[in-house]
């Protein structure tokens, strides 16, 4: 039995994607649990960059079963385009290698318009959402009348539907925005709905009979802890767990399926976030155009999914111990190092001082992190390029001085080190 499961450390975008794509090639089962195409995994291989927002990233290794878990939002068009580029790239996509759990929710158009309206009346205290419809599928999901994979196929869906998206404009019409054009948008999501109900499959009883029969399944958290609904910076979270725990529920795995499960965290080796809310150890200048890059590259820091610029900062120590607590963290995977040559100085942040108090937990939740003033280390940095480096003796000792840091105070062995978003620019410890 071997169960991985890959979480973001930070607040999203850490190279889970490209992390996922590395350790898929030793894996049966590639399997998303939370979220939707608020999402945005890069994984490049060769010439080719993938940038995938619902289907599991592992998808690209042809030997592995793609599985998106009852706890996703699944929006019908961009899963339908994400296979469409897929299949164009070369990667098979056929119900035999990529599996929906029928328990998995539907987003439709109104729970986009219902984000967006919502966003707009919030104003200045805007949480800064991907525009997705995340927050209105998990809330009708919550409520208990959201649209499941399993409602397409049956007899009343078109019902189902039209009076769901009559019920979200009265709701569009109280916000003043403007509502949905019903029939059209009917017609639109059968058209699109139809094309999907071939991949449903009950996915939890495979995974755990896959477990059992000794395969490995590699679960592709999205997101990060500190968007996570309970655990993150509330309110400015997501709407769903994306913590390690959150991996059983799901993926319908029961408890003993992590018995023996590694659980590996993905931090960057500086900080970002995108969208609003607290972020302590923000800068601004010359570092962090630095550290964010002017969007020439494909890995500088703007969002896979909306292009927003990214908020950057030096690595938070004590928001990466929160994350080990919290997810049950046992190996940490450090990407984006290369991003640090040349940077002079590095900045880490190993505690906070709360009303002149140093500590080096988080007080409270993630959520009272307003009251928090970073305390800093300053490292020496490195200038030699790293990105060919693939044994730790030919890092330079700077570079290796910082990653050793970083392990004592995360109380977590380094498993892996990205270098690079190449597959091949990556570091086995
Ligand atoms: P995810 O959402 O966690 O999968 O991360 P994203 O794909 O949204 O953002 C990570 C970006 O950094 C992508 O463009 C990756 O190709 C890129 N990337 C990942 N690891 C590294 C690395 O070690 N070095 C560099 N330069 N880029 C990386
Ligand atoms: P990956 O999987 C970074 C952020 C949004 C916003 C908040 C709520 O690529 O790491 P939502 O649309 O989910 O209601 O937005 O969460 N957010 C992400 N930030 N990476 C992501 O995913 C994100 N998914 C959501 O920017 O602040
Ligand atoms: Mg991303």
């Amino acid at each position: 039995m071997s169960l991985n499961i890959i979480i973001g450390a930070q607040w999203g975008d850490e190279g889970k994607g490209r992390i996922v794509d590395y350790l898929a090639a030793g894996a049966d089962f590639v399997a998303r649990y939370n979220g939707g195409d608020n999402a945005g995994h890069t994984v490049n291989v060769g010439s080719k960059i993938f940038k995938l927002h619902l289907v599991p990233s592992g998808i690209v290794h042809p030997h592995t079963t793609a599985v998106m878990g009852n706890g996703m939002v699944i929006h019908p068009r961009t899963l339908i385009e994400e296979m469409t580029a897929l299949r164009a790239a070369g990667v098979s996509i056929a119900p035999q290698r990529l599996r929906i759990s029928p328990a998995a929710h539907l987003i439709t158009p109104a729970h986009r318009a219902l984000d967006n309206a919502n966003e707009a009346a919030r104003g200045k205290g805007k949480i800064g959402t991907t525009g997705r419809g995340i927050g209105p599928a998990y809330m009708d999901k919550a409520a208990r009348r959201g649209l499941r994979m399993a409602d397409l196929l049956t007899p009343d869906f078109r019902e189902r539907l039209q009076a769901h998206l009559l019920e979200a404009n009265r709701t569009l019409g109280l916000l003043a925005a403007p509502e949905l054009e019903v029939e059209a948008e009917v017609e639109s999501y059968l058209n699109q709905t139809s094309r999907l109900a071939l991949y449903i499959h009950d996915t939890a009883t495979e995974l755990a009979l896959a477990l059992k029969q000794g395969q490995s399944v590699l679960a592709e958290g999205a997101q990060g802890t500190l968007l996570d609904i309970d655990h993150g910076t509330y309110p400015f979270v997501t709407s769903s767990s994306t913590v390690a725990p959150a991996a059983l529920t799901g993926l319908g795995l029961g408890i003993t399926a992590a018995r023996d499960a590694r659980v590996m965290g993905v931090t960057k080796a500086f900080q970002t976030r995108v969208g609003s809310g607290p972020l302590p150890t923000e800068i601004k200048g010359k570092s962090a155009e630095r550290l964010r890059g002017t969007g020439a590259n494909p890995w500088d820091e703007f969002g896979t999914t909306t292009g927003r610029p990214r908020r950057v900062g030096w690595l938070d120590g004590v928001l990466l111990r929160y994350a080990v607590r919290v997810n049950g963290m046992t190996d940490l995977l450090i990407t984006k190092l290369d991003i640090l040559s040349g940077m002079g100085k590095i900045k880490l942040c190993s505690g906070y001082t709360v009303n002149n108090t140093l500590v080096h937990d988080l007080p409270g939740g993630a959520d009272g992190l307003a009251a928090c003033a970073p305390v800093y280390e300053e490292l020496p940095g490195w200038t030699e390029d790293i990105t060919r480096v693939r044994r730790w003796k030919d890092l330079p000792k700077n570079a290796q001085n910082y990653l050793e840091k970083i392990s004592s105070l995360a109380e977590t062995p380094i498993k892996l080190v990205s270098l690079g978003p190449e597959r091949e620019q990556i570091l086995e410890l």
